[in-house]
């Protein structure tokens, strides 16, 4: 459970269900017509429901969305992240974005990105503006058929985790010795 700043009880975060999908585009939409997040389809919510958590209240109240998709490239995309507007500026966006930096770490992925339209709060947390031909297996998958492409307006941000990496391999190297 991950306890919010300045407030009571806390968040539950656990993976995404059949039953979520209306919650979610719930918080996404209204950021979409706000600007600051691409609209998801149910159908997009759907085929990319494997990779998603949820976060949610006590009373079962889904409060955020955010998931991990990884690439072959040795990347991972962090993905429709929203927190709602009920509990934003309560530090769950930013211990999110931690834990999803940490799933990348133990999995040995060398750089975690997101593509976004509000690179402020990712560079907050650490990350760096780059280029969106640094995906280029992103790009492939999804960007290259994306009817926005010709005006989407997504900025790359990007996150490397090869310290970490180099640390997880000095670990495994000392117990096999
Ligand atoms: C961006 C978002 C996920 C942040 O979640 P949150 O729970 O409100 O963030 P936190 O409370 O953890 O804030 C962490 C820090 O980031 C800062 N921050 C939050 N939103 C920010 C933004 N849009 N720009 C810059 N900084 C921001 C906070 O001030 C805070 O700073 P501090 O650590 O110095 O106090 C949330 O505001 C949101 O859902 N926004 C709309 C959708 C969106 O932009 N999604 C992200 C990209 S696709």
């Amino acid at each position: 459970m991950i306890a919010p700043r300045g407030g009571t009880g806390g968040y539950w975060i656990r993976p995404a269900l059949g039953k979520d999908v209306t919650a979610i585009l719930g918080l996404i939409a209204p950021y979409a017509r706000q600007g600051l997040m691409l609209p998801r389809s149910e159908g997009e919510i759907r085929a990319g429901m494997a990779e998603l958590l949820v976060a949610t209240r006590p009373n079962g109240e889904v409060v955020g969305c955010g998931g991990l998709r990884l690439y072959p490239d040795d990347t991972a995309e962090i993905v429709s992240l929203a927190v709602a507007p009920t509990e934003r500026g309560r530090g769950l966006g930013a211990r999110w974005v931690a834990r999803l930096r940490r799933r990348s770490q133990a999995l040995g992925v060398g750089r975690t990105f997101a593509l976004t339209l509000d690179p402020d709060f990712f560079e907050g947390r650490g990350f760096q503006l780059a280029a969106r031909s640094d995906f280029p297996e992103k790009e492939a998958a999804d960007c290259r058929v994306c009817p926005r492409r010709g005006s989407c307006r997504e900025v790359a941000v990007v996150h490397v985790e090869v310290e970490a990496r180099r640390s997880a391999d000095l670990t495994s190297y000392t117990i096999s010795v």
